[in-house]
């Protein structure tokens, strides 16, 4: 790299964005119109996405890319802000997720008359529960499951393509985990084993989100501007994205820590029938994600050689292919033989192309922000957010500074290993 990255720098950007050291968590969005329609565990905070989006439209004329969109947050504020927006999800049920919040200038009579409709219709239905996957069976009462799936066939029967079906298939699926009494795990997987204390009575929770998504839209659609666009495409090609489009990218990519964005949705999957269980999640959600859990890249589907020895993986040779080889070494000593060095792997040479597809879809000069975090699979530290800057300047960006957030993994009980990683923001320009 022509230039050294700094990991403890704090100066521009920092003036920027200094009080948001939760911008990379969705808690506080929970308290905003709209962003609150669905949790997300993996979104970032809107304020912070605002406070950055205000700084640069006060200079220069901007136009933002989100090219992991996950539920919308960037688009969301973009649109608050009247800034054009384009955002790209790859899982199609969060990028379903995102375009019905997008949704909130439906005019809020017509969204009411919906949910009316679906509720009168869904009395005078008679549930079948014995088609659900098992993991539905796990996670509600027998009446509780009746129940909301009499709201499903109803929803299923009114549906059509109106922007008022469409949100009422949102309040839908917002409302499971409310009413399920199995646990969430932080990262939004389900916990059939773990049992909640308090969970709501299916009715009540969904009069709560229609009342809810009705407030909202009465707050918020009047000032809706309809600058943002969500694209159901691929990080690595940005296709639908014209040359040159953006000088402002938020986002927030997946970390290389193993989470599976696929498994973060299949309650909400298993209950529409979209899928019947988990191992429906890689022909129908895995496949088309970067590749960042170790469920994803098997021997079968991997060949390790040829994807380290991909050119796109020149800039970070030789420490990617001894790292991998590390990884492949200590696979042999843990009993749960995960192919971390396979992950590893693909996820830099997706990374590679994200990054060549950005400086396609990106003016000279750009601004990319990615906030990011290190990680180390079986205790092998991955300099993450080194080799991600590496492969923003082999894509042809010039600058880079980190900017931390907060440090990660180092209160050691009950930790797997010790090696103390970090979370922040990374600014690449050029
Ligand atoms: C950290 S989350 C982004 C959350 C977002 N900032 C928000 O506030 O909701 C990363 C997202 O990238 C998506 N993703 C993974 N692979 C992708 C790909 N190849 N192209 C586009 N999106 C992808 C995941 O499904 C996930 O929603």
């Amino acid at each position: 790299m022509n230039q050294q990255l700094d990991l403890k720098s704090k100066n521009f950007y920092s003036s920027i964005s200094n009080s948001f050291d939760s911008s990379s968590t969705f808690i506080d969005n929970m308290k905003l119109p709209v962003h609150r329609w669905f949790r997300f565990s993996a979104g970032f905070s809107a304020q912070w996405v605002e406070t950055i989006i205000n700084h640069f439209k006060d200079q220069r004329e901007t136009i933002v890319l989100d090219p992991f969109a996950g539920s919308g947050t960037t688009l969301l504020v973009s649109e608050k802000l009247g800034v054009q927006c384009f955002g790209i999800e790859a899982h199609p049920f969060v990028a379903r997720i995102a375009r019905s919040k997008l949704l909130y200038q439906t005019d809020v009579d017509d969204y009411l008359k919906h949910i009316t409709k679906v509720i009168k219709r869904a009395e005078n239905l008679q549930a079948c529960i014995d088609t659900y996957p098992k993991l539905i069976h796990q996670c509600f009462s027998i009446s509780s499951l009746e129940s909301l799936d009499r709201f499903r066939q109803a929803w299923e029967e009114l549906a059509d393509d109106s922007s008022q079906s469409q949100l009422v298939w949102l309040t839908l699926v917002s409302i499971l985990r409310h009413v399920s009494y199995a646990g969430t795990a932080p990262w939004q997987y389900i916990l059939p084993n773990k049992k909640k204390q308090s969970f709501l009575e299916p009715m009540s929770a969904f009069r709560l989100m229609s009342e809810i998504i009705a407030t909202d839209i009465r707050i918020v659609g009047k000032m809706a501007a309809s600058t943002a666009t969500l694209i159901q495409s691929d990080a690595r090609t940005c296709q639908g994205i014209p040359d040159n489009f953006a000088n402002l990218v938020i986002t927030s990519p997946p970390y290389a820590n193993n989470y599976d964005y696929a498994d973060a949705t299949r309650l909400e999957m298993c209950f529409m029938k979209e899928i019947s269980g988990w191992s429906d999640l890689q022909s129908t959600v895995r496949q088309y994600l970067i590749r960042s859990c170790s469920q994803h890249v098997t021997n079968k589907n991997v060949n390790f050689d040829e994807i380290l020895a991909s050119p796109e993986l020149d800039p970070l040779k030789p420490s990617i292919i001894a790292t991998c080889h590390q990884l492949f070494q200590e696979r042999n000593l843990h009993g749960g033989k995960k192919n971390y060095h396979l992950m590893i792997a693909c996820y830099f040479l997706d990374m590679s192309r994200v990054w060549t597809a950005l400086r396609r879809v990106c003016k000279t000069p750009a601004t990319v922000c990615f906030v990011i975090g290190d990680s180390a699979p079986y205790g092998v530290y991955i300099p993450v957010i080194e080799w991600m800057a590496t492969l923003a300047e082999a894509a042809g960006f010039t600058s880079f500074e980190f900017e931390k957030i907060r440090d990660r993994n180092v209160k050691w009980k009950n930790r797997k290993h010790r090696v103390p990683l970090c979370e922040g923001r990374l600014w690449v320009r050029g």
